[in-house]
């Protein structure tokens, strides 16, 4: 039994992976910003801790964080699913817009992968970034979540090309359109309909996720493209 720790765990891809890795009897730590909605997850599951923890804090996010790599229990994996999607022209997106996608998708991000470096040292640990598509390209109306997106694309190869040495692995995940929640903000924003069974389901993102945590430790999995077949 391994110990991970999911963010956006009250969230429809990083719901999945953890109950994933729950049906494969590993323990748990499920992180959200909101008590309720964590609560709800983590009664579904049964058995896990909660942290609660807004990456918009990321000033906070030392004092709460290093409480979990403290003590002499090690982290296996640190999945990092938590994601802002906030569309716009450059031309209409606002200073506040900009900070906040940077905030909750790569500065929070590398904050607490930060605090929780000596237990992933320890345990010789996996960290998975779950990006996106426009990590690797962009597209109109899109700009600041998509540069927020390639930055944890970089932030994720400066972690591996440094942790590495240290026996961490460290893995990019770019999912295209999958059904949750932040799907369903983005159609409205587009002015489109939200049709959920044309879009990839977050337990298969999930399970790329698990594919990676997974993988043999002669090896390492970089980077996955999850897209929706044929887009
Ligand atoms: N859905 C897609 O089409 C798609 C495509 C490509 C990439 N992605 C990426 O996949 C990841 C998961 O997204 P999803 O589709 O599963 O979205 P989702 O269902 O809307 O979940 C988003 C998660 O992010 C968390 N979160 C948001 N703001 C936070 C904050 N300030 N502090 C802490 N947690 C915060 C939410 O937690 P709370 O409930 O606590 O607020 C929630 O668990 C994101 O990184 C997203 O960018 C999604």
């Amino acid at each position: 039994m391994s110990r991970y720790v999911v963010t956006g765990a009250t969230g429809g891809i990083g719901g999945a992976v953890a109950e994933l890795l729950h049906e494969e009897g590993h323990q748990l730590v499920l992180v959200g910003s909101h008590r309720g909605r964590l609560d709800a997850a983590a009664g579904r599951l049964g058995g896990c801790e909660t942290l609660v923890l807004d990456l918009l804090d990321v000033a906070g996010i030392a004092a709460r964080g290093s409480a979990l790599a403290a003590g002499d229990s090690p982290i296996d994996g640190l999945v990092h699913s938590a994601g802002l999607a906030q569309l716009g022209a450059i031309a209409d997106s606002e200073a506040e817009s900009w900070m906040q996608q940077y905030k909750v998708n790569v500065a929070g991000p590398a904050e607490l992968t930060r605090c929780l470096l000596p237990a992933l040292r320890a345990a010789r640990g996996q960290v998975i970034f779950v990006n996106s598509g426009q990590g690797l390209r962009t597209s109109p109306g899109w700009g600041a979540y998509s540069a927020s997106k390639h930055a944890a694309r970089a932030l994720a190869q400066a972690l591996r090309a440094e942790e590495g040495p240290h026996g961490i692995r460290v893995t990019s995940v770019y999912p295209g359109r999958t059904a949750t929640e932040m799907q369903q903000a983005i159609r409205r924003q587009e002015g489109a309909q939200y049709v959920a069974h044309t879009y990839i389901q977050p337990r298969s993102v999930a399970r790329t996720v698990l594919a990676a945590l997974m993988s043999p430790r002669d090896m390492e999995v970089t980077d996955v493209s999850v897209a929706v077949p044929g887009a």
